[in-house]
């Protein structure tokens, strides 16, 4: 092909043409090259996005690695808990019967020696009681934990079991205790409601401490009007917040002394009567648990034929 002119024609094309023809050519030529930076431009948008996708799918790797690895945990944990569960509920029921002995012997001997008690050995006796008194709780903890609670429920007021476990308990002087005004009723088992109120209190004075502080007990009606809403609020410690996540953790505790099981006996109660605990806190100012309660049986509404059906049905 050496020696051959490839541009032979354009002799042959007159001039005008030639102009006219490279005019369209330079045209095309501007055009392609604006499709092809426009296609360039998707190119980039298209690498952009898909670079976009890559970073959200490992994000999303992380967190499911993540994930995985905290229920691992869980289930661990679960597995732990489960075996300590047989044997604390053991040990537990164990410690119950020897422990009844005690209480009622003492009451005994303290109706039988009253008489004959100086002011100091009435006052050590009482701190015997209230010391036996704290160790049944902390048995009923272990054991609400352990294994759900059988509730015996009727219509109790709030008010009243309040006081009864205020007047049980140690309520240090530096603490004002503003109980309820209001006498709503709850559809609750007494004494396991009574072991909520005590965590709940017991909980307050520790974060209180030596400092003057108070404790507030207020009784509101809830959105749902089948359920009372019960709020104690402290003005204690509070919780920093890297710990509000896991308070209703089982063991765990920030106190020397602690078990840890505290909330969690009373998530257990309070869910067994079809209600709901929460607890909110700022560090450094104070704690605000929330109960919600059921104001009524779900029978409460139907005649005593029906109640009897149901219970039928229930029990098949
Ligand atoms: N009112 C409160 N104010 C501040 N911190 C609280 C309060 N209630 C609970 N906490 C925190 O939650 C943790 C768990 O409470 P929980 O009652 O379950 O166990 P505990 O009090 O440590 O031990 P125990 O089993 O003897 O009750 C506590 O150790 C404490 O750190
Ligand atoms: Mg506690």
């Amino acid at each position: 092909m050496s020696g051959v002119n490839p541009y032979f024609f354009i002799k042959e094309v007159p001039t005008e043409e030639l102009v006219k023809l490279l005019a369209r050519k330079i045209k095309e030529l501007k055009s392609e090259k604006d499709t092809t930076a426009n296609l360039n431009l998707q190119l980039r948008n298209t690498v952009k996005e898909l670079k976009n996708t890559q970073d959200e799918l490992l994000r999303n790797r992380e967190i499911l690695q993540d994930e995985v690895k905290q229920k691992t945990d869980e289930l661990i944990n679960l597995e732990r808990v489960s075996i300590l569960g047989n044997f604390t509920a053991r040990a537990a029921h164990d410690l119950n019967n020897p422990l009844s002995v005690i209480k009622n012997s003492s009451q005994i001997l303290r109706i039988n020696l009253d008489k004959h008690l100086d002011e100091k050995s009435k006052a050590q006796w009482s701190r015997l009681d209230r010391a036996v008194a704290r160790m049944s709780h902390q048995i009923d903890d272990v054991l609400g934990f352990v294994k759900p609670p059988t509730l015996e429920r009727k219509k109790h007021v709030v008010a009243s079991i309040l006081s009864d476990v205020l007047e049980r308990m140690e309520i240090p002087s530096n603490i004002e205790i503003h109980p309820p005004l209001v006498g709503s009723t709850i559809y609750c088992d007494y004494e396991k409601i009574e072991i909520v109120f005590v965590n709940l209190l017991t909980n307050a004075i520790q974060a209180i401490g030596n400092n003057d502080g108070s404790i507030d007990i207020t009784i509101s009606d809830d959105s749902d009007p089948k359920y009372v809403q019960i709020i104690v609020q402290d003005s204690g410690c509070g919780v920093p917040p890297n710990l509000s996540d896991k308070l209703f953790e089982p063991f765990f505790t920030t106190k020397q002394t602690g078990t840890g099981l505290g909330l969690v006996s009373c998530k257990s109660i309070v869910k067994e009567h079809g209600g709901h605990i929460g607890i909110t806190s700022i560090f450094g100012k104070g704690t605000t648990i929330k109960l919600r309660l059921p104001k009524e049986s779900e029978f409460d509404n139907l005649d005593t034929d029906d109640q009897e059906k149901t219970l039928k049905i229930k029990s098949r």
